[in-house]
């Protein structure tokens, strides 16, 4: 059952919208960088830095992803990071995907965002002419750092704001709440930026609570801590709030113990639009189809419950309604026979 299940997800189209895309960055292409841009890594080898993908929190796991995107530098660099992931969309089916790009991340290194935009662009159209690949940027800030800095680097986007379909927020979510950015999400909403934000990850349902009534933010990012607070679960399936969970992420970063012990399949069940996404696979052990394996195998995860996941990521994403329900019925005329 188990390779019958992998053909069939595997053939079918999906979407992923939750994907830093940092975190595509894969080991083979880090230690080329760094030799390519002499910059001095801790590991000399791809099972050296695969063995350092041991995390206990998030906060483990950003001080290896903030190391490794320090190796990029020029345009060819940003190119190959952007191109090596969309390559796996293609080998994947993941006929749209919208990646989070954080720009705040490199300016430390001297990288103008200029240089960034233009490689992750060159990729982008490249894909989407070679095979039709869609794609859409978010504009993600890093809440460890403060509000002022992140306005700084809104301005900054302001050039490029039609490569930008959205805005979010990464990073150490503990200690760093909404609130810290409400004038920022006011501002970027003025701009016609739409919204999104990692909250109650690591942080309490309260954080989702504040995401949605204070940043006035269209979907939430993880939120698998909404099951906290039974008044927040009402309301996420009330509104159609859409979660983007990301199930092998949460393992590794402790979120939960065991993917046994994971709540998607119940969230879906309550009538949560929630849907399933890698967020770094590079670093958490697997691709989107190996997050929905996982649920399969672990969890029991029904061919109708992964198309109904897989139709709530069209639903879910940013697109404009007549793209949504063009991959809607693609998917629908894929899967004739499965019962929702
Ligand atoms: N949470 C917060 N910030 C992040 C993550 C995450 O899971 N991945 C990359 N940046
Ligand atoms: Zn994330």
């Amino acid at each position: 059952m188990t390779i019958e299940f992998e053909a069939w997800l595997s053939a079918l189209p999906k979407a992923e919208l939750h994907l830093h895309i940092d975190g595509s960055l894969q080991a083979h292409r880090l230690l080329s960088l760094a030799k390519k841009n002499a910059i001095e890594l801790p590991y000399s080898s791809v099972e050296e830095v695969e063995a350092a993908y041991e995390f206990e929190d998030l906060q483990s796991f950003l001080d290896l992803y903030y190391l490794g995107a320090s190796v990029l530098i020029d345009e060819s660099d940003f190119y190959h990071l952007m191109m090596d992931y969309l390559l796996k969309c293609k080998e994947q089916n993941i006929v749209h995907c919208e990646i989070m790009v954080e720009p705040q991340t490199y300016a430390p290194n001297g990288v103008e965002f200029s240089t960034m935009m233009a490689g992750f662009d060159r990729a982008i159209k490249q894909a989407e002419s070679e095979w039709g690949q869609s794609t859409l940027l978010i504009l993600s800030f890093l809440r460890h750092l403060s509000e002022d800095e992140a306005l700084v680097t809104l301005q900054q986007a302001e050039p490029f704001r039609e490569n930008f379909v959205a805005i979010g927020l990464a990073s150490a979510e503990q200690g760093n709440p909404p609130k810290k950015f409400e004038q920022l999400y006011a501002m970027a909403r003025a701009q016609g930026y739409r919204a999104t934000v990692h909250a109650g990850e690591e942080g309490p349902a309260q954080y989702i609570w504040d995401s949605l009534n204070d940043l006035k933010v269209e979907r939430i990012d993880h939120g698998v801590r909404c099951v906290e607070d039974a008044d927040l679960v009402t309301r996420l399936a009330n509104e159609q709030i859409p979660l983007t969970v990301c199930p092998l992420s949460n393992i590794k970063l402790c979120v939960f113990d065991t993917m046994q012990q994971h709540n998607v399949l119940e969230l879906l069940e309550q009538g949560v639009l929630t849907t399933i996404n890698s967020d770094d696979p590079a670093y958490f052990g697997g691709y989107l189809n190996e997050n929905f394996l996982a649920l399969h195998h672990d969890l029991g995860m029904t061919q109708s419950q992964a198309l109904k996941l897989i139709r709530n990521s069209f639903e879910a994403s940013f697109l404009p309604l007549g793209k949504k329900q063009e991959y809607a019925s693609a998917l629908q005329s894929q899967s004739a026979g499965i019962k929702l």
